[in-house]
């Protein structure tokens, strides 16, 4: 039985056929419209090429927000201009199969579940990386939905008191300073400030301002004003595990979204931080730290199997 995955993510929309067991069959992306009415259409574009090609039962949907209870509609979205976005109803009007919509972040999660890193456990918690911080929280083996769908918007904890203000209206959360905006805002002030990292003031000298691949780039190479700003969003990650450890105890994190492809360099200073944050840490059993292993893939398939022929 094929179904189709479709990622909303705040530059690309990845959509693509998957199978039973999480393959990829076919693939395309195409650039995220600013335009909600736009990016819905480019939705319903990618679903019917699909369709044209494949016989499709479901489509899944992901998307960066607030998703309610019956998968049908966006209630809040931090990063993009939706307000109670009824997106099933909209799609479903337009192509021939029943559509479900998803939390980006529980789409990758149950991927990374079902076929990826968390492949061997049974309690799992996964954070992305990337525009915003996004959450899943699997236990026993169970998508963890909450009272109204929403559970696990992770990267909306406080982390900091008065602290940024954030697309969800509050302040202080967890995104603002462990994504990969913070990352890229990190290394911004460190080239303001001087003094550690020349490679980095050179850039932002030049550039303006430095991008998050830029950022990555530049920690590979060792420079170290890069490296001092990956040091404080993975410890901002790290200490905010250590808390969801008190809350959820999974037997593993996995860690995804476009920082996470430094892979070690990211996970060594996140485990120190969430050892040194862990209550009980010396007598009570930890988590293990993972890098997600189906990349920017994760959103779709797990979209994809997570939809249904029912709706
Ligand atoms: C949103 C989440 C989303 C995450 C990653 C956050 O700002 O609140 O719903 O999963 O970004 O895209
Ligand atoms: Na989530
Ligand atoms: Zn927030």
């Amino acid at each position: 039985m094929l179904k189709v995955g479709i990622d909303i993510g705040g530059t690309k929309i990845a959509g693509g056929v998957v199978d039973e067991d999480g393959h990829i069959v076919e693939k395309l992306r195409v650039d995220t419209p600013v335009d909600t009415r736009e990016l819905a259409d480019a939705v319903v574009d990618m679903a019917r090429h699909f369709g044209a090609d494949h016989d499709i039962s479901a489509v899944g949907v992901a998307a960066a927000g607030f998703v309610d209870r019956d998968r049908a509609t966006v209630i809040h979205a931090p990063n993009i201009d939706w307000h109670d976005e009824p997106l099933k109803a909209t799609i479903e009007s337009r192509i021939d199969v029943p559509v479900i919509i998803e939390n980006d972040a529980n789409a990758a999660g149950w991927a990374e579940f079902r076929f990826g890193a968390g492949r061997d456990v049974e309690h799992m918690v996964m954070l992305t990386m990337g525009t915003g911080v996004g959450g899943a929280v699997v236990t026993d083996g169970q998508l963890f939905r909450g009272g109204h769908g929403i559970a696990g918007e992770l990267g909306h904890t406080r982390f900091i008191r008065d602290g940024l203000p954030c697309g969800c209206g509050q302040n202080g959360c967890l995104e603002q300073y462990a994504s990969g905006r913070a990352l890229q805002r990190a290394a911004n002030e460190i080239a303001d400030a001087g003094g550690i990292g020349d490679e980095l003031a050179a850039l932002r000298a030049e550039k303006g301002s430095i991008s998050g691949p830029a950022v990555s780039r530049l920690v590979l190479a060792g420079d170290p004003g890069a490296t001092e700003a990956l040091r404080r969003v993975a410890t901002a990650l790290g200490e905010a595990c250590g808390g969801f450890q008190a809350v959820l105890d999974p037997q593993l994190f996995v860690i995804g979204g476009g920082v996470a492809q430094l892979g070690e360099e990211l996970l060594a200073p996140v485990r120190m931080a969430y050892e040194t944050s862990l209550p009980g840490y010396g007598e009570r059993p930890v988590a293990a730290f993972a890098i997600a292993q189906l990349g920017n893939d994760a959103g779709l398939i797990g979209a994809a199997d997570l939809a249904s022929p029912q709706g």
